[in-house]
């Protein structure tokens, strides 16, 4: 890859969280819903209600397990009842009973790609073997393909850019492009084209995704290279009766959405908010500095204490009960992972932020069968980025003249911007 030049006004529209098409505003949502998951949790770990529900807010939402307006809907808010939840897929299922997958073709939207074609609503045998396929790819040994291929050379070729400025909004010049650039690249796709999906995904014009891959799968189906698109134009998918077939082009397709959505946004958000809380915790960049052995627990600390996406779903097979509370089949069982992963049953001082904090496995990427699949790229990404930005930019710290940060959102929680500056060279 050769340097990233980036047109910085249109990242900024692309990526400014605040200003997303179709987003009804951040005013009715709770600045901090965690005092509130507290009180519900101290109460009782789980609740009749909808997570928006419980915390008041009346207006629907479109999330994993949501609107779902014709069912009754349960929230989780302690450790080990979504700990239960996770290790039960027989009674908490990721997908309604008898849902039909679809057909993804240039007409299906990235949500319905996500939502009801790809495997994070598969159940059982079939997820274990769509899952086995990309599995690969992705173990943590294969990180470092990730950063040797593409991660390195974007977090260097972005920080070239900015570095001379001596400040920036580190959540639009490199969280927001990291992933993305990341994982369009490993489908072949340059960041510019990547820019097109995502402004096309915002209603802003541009070619979609299904344009843009297919003349890419069938150059891949020719002559395969080292990249995920051709992983997936190769892998064989082994039937109920054994028999053994490739991938079609809207199975990949599906792949590829799903990787894109689940991989892009959620380690933007993540990354931005790890960079705020180091930004705004006093001593905690400097302890970085001092031992670089704490950036993967920093990260690590921030997937805990803010999870970009507090709350799954599952939707529940037959009746049963949790914490003694009766829940019938067909329910909604959401599982605030937030408040489990700050659950005072697990954690000391759970709403500390804590570049220290001894390591103990957080909900952040889920658990079970459909623990997130890209989880290492993930803490790949985020710790290249901070490793780098602490090697090139000198005496990096919050920008004083700049409005604070703040970490904004719901459902998807991510942060307003990352203002920084720095000692230019
Ligand atoms: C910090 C960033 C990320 C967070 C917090 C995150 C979180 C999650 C969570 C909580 C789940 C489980 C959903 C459930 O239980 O139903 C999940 C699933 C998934 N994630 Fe991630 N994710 C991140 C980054 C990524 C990346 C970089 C990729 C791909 C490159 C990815 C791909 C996936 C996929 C494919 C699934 C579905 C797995 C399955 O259903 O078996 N995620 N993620």
């Amino acid at each position: 890859m050769t340097s990233i030049s980036v047109d910085r006004e249109r990242i900024r529209e692309l990526f400014d969280l605040r200003q997303q098409v179709g987003n009804e505003g951040y005013d009715d949502l709770p600045a901090d819903p965690y005092p509130a998951f507290h009180e519900l949790r101290s109460s009782g770990p789980v609740h009749p209600g909808t997570p928006h529900e419980l915390l008041g807010i009346d207006r629907e939402f479109g999330f994993h397990g949501l609107p779902e307006a014709d069912r009754v809907h349960f929230s989780v808010f302690s450790w080990a009842e979504c700990d239960a939840i996770y290790r039960n897929e027989t009674v908490f299922r990721s997908a309604p009973r008898g849902a039909e997958l679809i057909t993804v073709d240039a007409h299906t939207s990235m949500r319905d790609a996500i939502l009801k074609a790809s495997m994070l609503v598969m159940n059982g045998p079939p997820h274990r073997r769509y899952r086995a396929l990309v599995q690969p790819s992705f173990t943590p040994a294969r990180a470092t393909w990730w950063i040797d291929h593409w991660i390195d050379e974007t977090v260097q070729s972005l920080i070239d850019g900015f570095a001379p400025e001596g400040r920036a909004d580190l959540n639009v010049e490199l969280a927001a492009l990291v992933p993305v650039a990341t994982i369009t690249s490993s489908f072949g796709l340059s960041l510019d084209q990547a820019l097109e999906v995502r402004s096309s995904l915002m209603g802003m014009g541009g070619r979609n995704l299904v344009e843009l891959l297919h003349p890419i799968i069938a150059a891949r189906r020719e002559a395969p290279e080292d990249d995920l698109i051709s992983v997936l134009c190769q892998a064989e998918l082994t039937d109920d009766d054994g028999t053994t077939v490739r991938l079609n082009d809207t199975e990949i397709l599906a792949f590829s959405f799903l990787l894109l959505t689940a991989g892009s946004g959620t380690t933007w958000k993540q990354m931005g908010t790890t960079l705020t809380a180091l930004l705004t915790t006093p001593g905690a960049l400097d302890a970085l500095r001092t031992d670089r052995s704490l950036v993967k627990g920093a990260v690590e600390e921030s997937l805990r204490w803010e999870p970009t996406d507090p709350m799954f779903s599952r939707w529940v097979a037959e009746d049963t009960e949790l914490a003694g509370v009766k829940i019938p089949a067909e329910s909604v069982v959401h599982i605030v992972l937030g408040a489990a992963n700050r659950d005072p049953a697990r954690w000391e001082h759970p709403d500390k932020y804590d570049v220290h904090r001894k390591l103990q496995q957080s909900f952040a990427f889920g658990n079970g069968p459909h623990i997130c699949l890209g989880m290492h790229v993930a803490r790949a990404e985020m710790v290249t980025a901070i490793n780098a930005l602490l090697d090139r930019l000198p005496n990096l710290r919050l920008d004083p003249d700049a409005e604070p940060p703040s970490i904004i959102g719901l459902y998807e929680r991510g942060p307003s911007h990352v203002p920084a500056m720095w000692d230019p060279a």
